[in-house]
């Protein structure tokens, strides 16, 4: 059994060893009939001791009354250890992915984890709750049925247990192949999970291309795969079980002929047999059951192997010891000879730069030119492969992680909302915020004018159960959002991007008043966004490659001066957008 298994058992050991208890009480009840029956032949009909007979039926009927009360109990017993220990290992890894780095979610598919959160976490309790009890219930049964068939006759035994060999042939070879047929569903099962996940969170792009058709047909191969894995599974027991139910209905055939000829020998009473007939369940069934318990033994192990790997993952951000917290930082941020790679390919190379506490700093640069990679190093969603990173001198590694992100605050480039209302949404990063608040950093964000017209207000529900938003009206809510939280760094990641020039100025005009205050990074294409900060650095292929306040960039007469004058129309470098509308008008 898996360490993390044992240990929640552990904390419930009491019902469950309870639970364990009752189940051999149970499997001794289950002889109390059976002995009492062949007692009732052989004393009551054929002796004709009447008297005895409403002493013996009575307690059979107390044998069968408590043995179910006693199964019952043992079942609910069973039943919440399993659900309170499996509810405990879902807490814990989904506590687990929620330490998992950024770099975990790149290589994960959202279907496997949900299959591991669901159907694995099942399998176990599955295990818990019911093989446990089946297996013991199972040995014990028939333990018990041996030894008081031996008591009552040892020759008649040995002949009905000549067909164990068999069966245990049968057993172990479906074992050893089951197991990895379990693995293969359970693979193919994330596969078509992921599938079906990645379809429904991009069904609007499904849509919008028209590729209904190869998506269905996507998942018509992942579906017929799916359904080959489970075959090839039932393939294997189809192959073990028929014997083991073979030689298992062998047993009442031996049990009338042997005990037959014995009768007629005069080595067995006609009660004893009588008992046999009443036991041959407790060897039959145990031994039907083995093929089966092997079964989900072994989906169970598969199930386990998988979990254990979810637990041993580390996160590769985990903090060092002594980690600092301060209670706020001044926002004094530097690159250090920074270079960083996702995997093998080299992202950004040899950064340096400072940024003063409470300095705007404009990023610009092509698309894929890293910057939104210089964000992600400085909140640590990822570390910097040399070089160093620090704020307010101190190296990010070394801060406590929930802290450093408390001090370091970004939008991302892809706005995420939560099916939440407006206020929740905005007030993701700080719950305890006062609707005054919202709605200040909403008006800062410019989103209170369209917040406000939304048919419930603050209270509108948006995303997947709710009304849908526009670009702008996104970014606007996420600027709500950190502007709420008002770290003492804040990354502005495209922000403003998908919103019209007015609103944008007037955002700008919002963000002009944090200066001073807050260390800013604005990333943008538009320059309209980061002309007016107090140092400008042009990327390009992951290396600065201009850096300086607007005026001296736009003298350098390089990448950023190429960039205003496309955007502004400017010079003679670029035509203005009339005229290039006229000229594509006229071609
Ligand atoms: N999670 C990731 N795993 C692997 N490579 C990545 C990952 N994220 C980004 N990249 C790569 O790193 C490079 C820089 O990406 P980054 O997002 O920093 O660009 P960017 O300058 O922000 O671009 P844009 O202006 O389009 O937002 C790109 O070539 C991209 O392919
Ligand atoms: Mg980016």
């Amino acid at each position: 059994m898996r360490p993390w298994l044992r240990a929640h058992l552990k904390r419930y050991r009491l019902p469950y060893l309870t639970g364990i208890a009752l189940t051999f009480v149970v499997s001794g009840l289950n002889l109390v009939s059976p002995l009492i029956s062949g007692t009732i032949v052989d004393r009551v009909i054929v002796g004709g001791e009447k008297g005895l007979l409403w002493g013996l039926l009575g307690l059979m009927i107390g044998a069968i009354v408590a043995k179910s009360l006693i199964r019952y109990g043992y079942q609910m017993l069973f039943e919440h250890v399993s659900q309170d220990t499996i509810r405990a290992c879902r807490e814990e890894l989904f506590a687990k992915l929620q330490r998992m780095d950024f770099g975990y979610y790149d290589r994960t598919k959202t279907g496997d984890l949900m299959a591991h959160m669901t159907g694995d976490i099942d399998a176990i309790r599955h295990f818990i709750a019911w093989v446990v009890y089946q297996c013991l219930e199972n040995g014990v049964v028939f333990l018990a049925a041996v030894a008081a068939l031996f008591f009552v006759n040892w020759k008649l035994t040995l002949v009905m247990l000549a067909v164990t060999p068999f069966i245990a042939r049968s057993t172990i070879g479906l074992s050893k192949e089951v197991k990895p047929t379990f693995s293969a569903i359970r693979e193919q099962f994330s596969r078509l999970n992921s599938v079906v996940q990645e379809n429904i969170a991009g069904n609007r792009v499904v849509r919008a291309l028209a590729r209904e058709d190869y998506e269905i047909g996507k998942f018509q191969a992942e579906n017929e795969a799916f359904r080959q894995r489970n075959v090839e599974s039932a393939a294997v027991w189809a192959k073990y079980i028929p014997p083991i139910e073979f030689f298992s209905g062998l047993l009442p055939v031996m049990l009338i002929l042997a005990g037959g000829v014995m009768i007629i020998r005069g080595e067995l009473t006609i009660g004893q047999l009588v008992t046999f007939n009443g036991l041959v369940w407790a060897i039959n069934q145990p031994l039907r059951m083995a093929g089966w318990l092997v079964n989900d033994i072994q989906r169970y192990g598969a199930a386990s192997d998988r979990l254990d790997r979810l637990y041993r993952l580390e996160s590769v951000l985990d903090e060092r010891p002594g980690a600092v917290s301060p209670a706020a930082v001044k926002g004094r941020v530097e690159f250090r000879h920074v270079s960083f790679s996702y995997g093998d390919e080299r992202v950004l190379e040899d950064l340096s730069f400072v940024a003063e506490s409470g300095q705007t700093i404009g990023i610009l640069g092509p698309t894929g030119s890293g910057k939104s990679s210089i964000g992600r190093l400085l909140c640590r969603f990822y570390d910097r492969t040399s070089g160093e990173i620090l704020l307010d001198g101190v190296d990010v590694r070394d801060y406590d992680l929930d802290c450093l992100r408390a001090q370091v605050g970004v939008t991302m480039q892809d706005v995420f909302l939560f099916s939440d209302t407006i206020e929740g949404n905005m007030a993701f990063g700080r719950p305890e915020a006062s609707l005054e608040e919202v709605l200040r950093a909403s008006e800062l964000a410019n989103a209170h004018e369209f917040a406000k017209e939304l048919p419930e207000g603050y209270d509108t529900i948006i995303g997947e159960r709710g009304v849908g938003l526009s670009g702008g009206q996104r970014q606007r809510v996420a600027l709500a959002r950190l502007l709420l939280k008002a770290p003492p760094v804040m990354i502005l990641d495209d922000t403003t991007s998908a919103v019209d020039i007015e609103t944008e100025e007037r955002i700008q005009e919002s963000i002009k008043a944090l200066r001073g205050r807050h260390t800013m990074f604005i990333i943008a294409h538009r320059l309209s966004s980061i002309m007016h900060a107090d140092q400008i650095l042009v990327i390009k292929g992951g290396r600065i490659v201009e850096r300086g306040t607007h005026e001296e960039l736009r003298r350098l007469g390089g990448y950023y001066e190429d960039v205003f004058r496309h955007q502004t129309g400017a010079g003679a470098l670029a035509p203005s957008e009339p005229a290039r509308a006229e000229g594509a008008a006229r071609g």
